[in-house]
Formats: structure tokens, sequence, C-alpha cells
């Protein structure tokens, strides 16, 4: 006989993002609606309003829209002049955009292991990373949690390196008080569906305290020209649309309360899987953590994914293959073993429902099947 009582299957996606919409039909749909009747599609009213929001939100001074958080990445390494011969130092545990912005810009990327408990690039062995020809340092805050921004910076700033903080996962994280975005030279968010913040297709933005860095991100989302037609730059398309810019500035008056109410799932889970075989995600009480996602650690990974997807649980692997291990970049000559904590990770991590709008009774049925799976 079984030790855990009889279940009821349930389905329980990942991600309900019908749930939020339902929640906030009558807002969206107005502001569909008044973009429609504006006709205003391209940049206006609508994205300098959104932009404005996301500064004062973020506690910096300039936002600038763009196509993506890829973009909002590939735009800051442009606005530096990063390009062949350079080197920017990044997490080797990540989405593939933090080191392919890199070598899109036409730079190499140099990656750094990461802490095992936040799953954030190990600031301890950050400066050593350095060479002669690192430009930027890219400090991902990976599934919500900022990474250790205060050693971060104070390496950057001791090697004279620009830092770039990837908070496409982190829009509202904090690292003691300061806001995700705000303490390097520049922070990129992504609007990407799944994210806190996520719009209904592509988006991005770049966050700067300076003004000069702002202009020139600016000008290169539009193919560098100023006044129209005349082309200082090279730059590229890559602004984020009207659309999408309404529909943000309606779901951002709700972020907080999302934010919160992951935190709140995360508790729960933390409290409810006490005592089972799977490793919780850490904390660091000195960050704000937003729970973009929740990411466990088990042994058998892929056979609880299975066992939770037969249960009708959505789960996600984030991310199967280091960066460093990622064929496109074999030139740079890594090996399995040069990384032994982001490959442990990509082994053993895998993300459970969180959302929102995940609900006590759905969180418990997780919880259940994850401790039957883990514990029999
Ligand atoms: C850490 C990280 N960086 C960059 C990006 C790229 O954002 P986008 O998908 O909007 O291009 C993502 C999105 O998944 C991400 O998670």
């Amino acid at each position: 006989m079984s030790a855990m009582p009889a279940q009821t299957k349930m389905t329980v996606p990942l991600l309900d993002l019908k749930a939020q919409y339902a929640d906030l039909r009558k807002d969206i749909d107005e502001a569909i609606r008044r973009v429609m009747e504006s006709a205003r599609f391209i940049g206006g009213p609508e994205v300098s309003g959104l932009e404005e929001e996301v500064a004062r939100y973020s506690r910096v001074a300039h936002a600038v829209g763009c196509a993506s958080g890829t973009d909002a990445l590939l735009l800051c390494l442009r606005a530096l002049e990063i390009g062949p011969g350079d080197e920017v130092v990044t997490s080797a545990y990540s989405f593939f955009a933090s080191a392919g912005a890199v070598a899109n810009a036409g730079a190499t990327p140099v990656f750094v292991d990461i802490d095992p408990r936040t799953y954030n690039l190990d600031s301890h062995r950050l400066e050593a990373a350095i060479t002669p020809r690192t430009k930027a340092v890219i400090a991902v805050h990976l599934f919500g949690q900022c990474c250790d921004l205060g050693a971060i910076d104070a390496v950057c700033q001791k090697r004279q390196v620009w830092l770039i903080e990837d908070a496409a996962q982190a829009i509202g994280s904090e690292w003691e008080g300061k806001r995700a975005g705000s303490v390097g030279d520049f922070g990129c968010f992504s609007f990407f569906p799944s994210k806190n913040l996520g719009g209904a297709g592509d988006g991005g933005m770049v966050v700067t305290r300076n003004a000069d860095y702002a202009d020139r991100v600016r000008l290169l989302r539009e193919h560098g020209a100023r006044p129209k037609y005349h082309h200082a730059l090279v730059g590229t398309n890559s602004r984020l649309d009207a659309l999408q810019a309404a529909i943000l500035r309606v779901k951002l008056r709700h972020l907080d309360r999302w934010s919160e109410s992951r935190a709140k799932n995360a508790q729960s889970y933390h409290r409810l899987l006490e005592g089972s075989r799977v490793g919780r995600p850490y904390h660091d009480p000195k960050s704000r953590h937003i729970y973009n996602q929740y990411v466990i650690r088990a042994e058998k990974r892929d056979e609880l994914k299975q066992f939770l997807a037969d249960r009708g649980i959505g789960t996600e692997v984030y991310y199967p293959v280091p960066l460093h291990l990622q064929q496109c970049f074999s030139m740079l000559g890594h090996r399995a073993g040069d990384m032994p904590q982001s490959e442990a990770a990509a082994k053993e991590t895998l993300a459970l429902p969180i959302y929102p709008e995940l609900g006590e009774e759905r969180l418990r049925y997780v919880v259940q099947t994850v401790r039957e799976f883990v514990d029999r």
C-alpha cells in the first residue's frame, strides 16, 4: 500500500497566462483599443509612457524600449563599441542569449562557473577570469534572484570593466535594497510572455543611470539615424511595439502583487518540501527574490519530470546544456568538467509551476506528486 493518500489527478501547467488575461481582460482590451484607434503603432505615448514607468520602477533615470531581451543585451554591447578582439565575462549557466549576444557583437564570451546555491555567477571566481581584453561583465540574475552585485560591481570598478546586468528574469528583484538593473552601467529586461512582466509577444528594455548611454542605445535601436535618414552609426531596427507597451503598462501595475504571490508560493513549497529528498532553492537574504522560477534539484531529474508530466504537471529544465558546452562555442575549447557546478545544475534542476494564480490546492498536488516520486 502506498504511504501517500490517493490523489485526484489535476492539470497544473507550468504557467497559466489565460488565467492572467481573464483577470485583466477589461484593462488589456481597452489598452489595445486605445492603440488601434490612435494608429500610433511605432513609438508614441505608450512606448515613452512605459519607458518612464519602468525607469521609475527600477529607480534609474533612463529606460529605452527595444524588440527583445536579447536585443537589449546586444544594444548595450554595441553602445559600448564592444566587438572583435574583446572579451565579455558571463555565467556558464544561463539562457543562451547572455552569451549569444556577446558572440553576435563579434566579441568572445568568457565563462565563469556558478555559485551552486543561487545558480548565479560565483563572484569569487570573477576576477581571475578578467584579462587585458575584458571589456565587460554580463551578470545574470537567474530565476529572479540578484547575483552578488556588491562583490561583482567592486571587481568591475577595480578592473575598470563595464557591468551589464542581465535582469531578463529579474525585474523588481533587489540586492541590498537596490533594484535589479540600477547598479551596473546597464540593466536589460525581457518582456517575453513567461517573465514576471510579460507581453503578448517579444519585447525588451535597457535601463541606465547614464544619459549618454541611453542616448546611444536609443540611436542604435533605430538604425543609428539622427536626423532621420542621416546615419552616423550602423544600428538596427529594434523597437518596442506600441501595442506591447500599452499591454505592459497595464501589467506593470500588477507586477509587485504577482511577484509577492510567487514569493508566497515559494514559501509554501519550501515548507511543504521540507525533509523531502529534493534540493530546495536558496534565498539569499540580501536579495529580494521575485521567483520567476522555482527550481528544485533532484538526482533522477528526467524521471521526475516524466513522472510529473504523466500526472498532469508541467515543469521545465532550465537549462539542460551549460553555455560552455554548447556546440556553437566549441571553438572556445571547453570540456566537460571545466565548470562542475554549472554542469551539475544542468543535470539536476527542474522548475515547478509557481505562477501567481497557482493556488494552494494545485501547489499541494505538485508537492504531493514530487514527494511520491522522490521519497518512495
Ligand atoms: C537570462 C536571460 N537573458 C536574456 C533573455 C533574452 O530575452 P528575450 O527572450 O526577450 O530575447 C532571456 C529570456 O529568456 C533570459 O532568460
